[in-house]
């Protein structure tokens, strides 16, 4: 895959834009009976699994276009057989779906990063990555940037996906349904790992994941309401603290809207950063 270049895409936001991520305000447990835990005043969230059950949380607002970041550390050592995802999905039956899906592998071999787009229903448009770090090690950004044209998946500031919309060529995309972010660690070891020959070792459990600096920049849709002022404060540790590095975020341009029916704004992607990771990056199923 080449250098992704977006250029300005201007898009239609509904309500409102939605920024910042505190835990405790922005997400709800959705399953793991406890085993979903905030941590560090809100900053972050610990995911886990034993051999009863996973967990999940899920945001409590719904968007439709934006960039959400999440920064994730995945499950160390032997992580065979268990899955972290990472997600954008709508309600129904035809449904969309924008995918990360982290699958774990003995100890010393690599994550394999799989990634998927349903449109109304359709799926079946994975493609998975090696990445070009040791994702257990520290937190990495993984990010969606979504808007009418594109579906782009980034690691780390770096773009390793264009889903483009095709709909001219009646290929199905996501644009039309509100979604909200779901994330998850869970066991899947009758396929998840070196094509499920791998089993868990459940003697290394709890296994556990770790998320924060959930940031949403997108446009807020919850019940037609506008919930969430622009420019709300966002949450989290600096940056710098993390060693990651904050690159080329979308700037949302907010526009009174004639009438006074809520806010439109657009999202200007600035050129996506090119990287020699992206070289060194290897795909595995083009
Ligand atoms: C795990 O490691 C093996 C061996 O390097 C590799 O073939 C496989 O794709 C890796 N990932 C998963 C999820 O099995």
């Amino acid at each position: 895959m080449t250098t992704v270049a977006i250029g300005i895409l201007a898009m239609a936001c509904l309500v409102a834009v939605a920024r910042g991520g505190n835990f405790f305000q922005d997400s709800e447990m959705t399953w793991g009976d406890g085993r979903g835990k905030v941590v560090d005043g809100g900053r972050g969230l610990d995911l886990t699994l034993d051999k009863t059950s996973g967990s999940g949380f899920q945001s409590k607002t719904e968007y439709l276009f934006g960039k959400i970041d999440m920064q994730i550390k995945l499950v160390p050592g032997n992580s065979a057989g268990t899955v972290t995802t990472f997600y954008l999905s709508s309600q129904g039956t035809a449904h969309d779906e924008i995918d990360f899906e982290f699958l774990g592998n003995v100890t010393g071999e690599p994550y394999t990063l799989h990634t998927n787009v349903f449109a109304k229903g359709q799926g079946q448009r994975e493609q998975q990555f090696r990445l070009w770090f040791d994702p257990t090690k520290a937190f990495h950004t993984y990010s969606i940037i979504w808007n009418p044209q594109h579906v782009i998946f980034a690691v780390d500031g770096t773009a390793i996906r264009d889903f483009k919309n095709h709909e001219a060529r009646g290929v199905s995309f996501p644009k039309s349904q509100p979604m909200r972010l779901y994330a998850s660690l869970w066991n899947a070891d009758d396929w998840a790992t070196q094509g499920g020959r791998v089993k868990t070792d459940w003697s290394k459990a709890p296994f556990v994941a770790s998320f924060r600096n959930f940031n949403a920049d997108a446009c807020v849709m919850s019940g037609g309401r506008q919930l969430v002022e622009p420019g709300a404060q966002r949450h989290g540790l600096p940056p710098h603290a993390v060693g990651a590095e904050e690159v080329h975020d979308l700037q949302l341009l907010h526009r009174p809207q004639a009438g006074g029916a809520g806010r439109a704004c657009r999202v200007q992607a600035p050129l996506m950063r090119s990287s020699r990771s992206l070289q060194e990056q290897q795909r595995m199923n083009p």
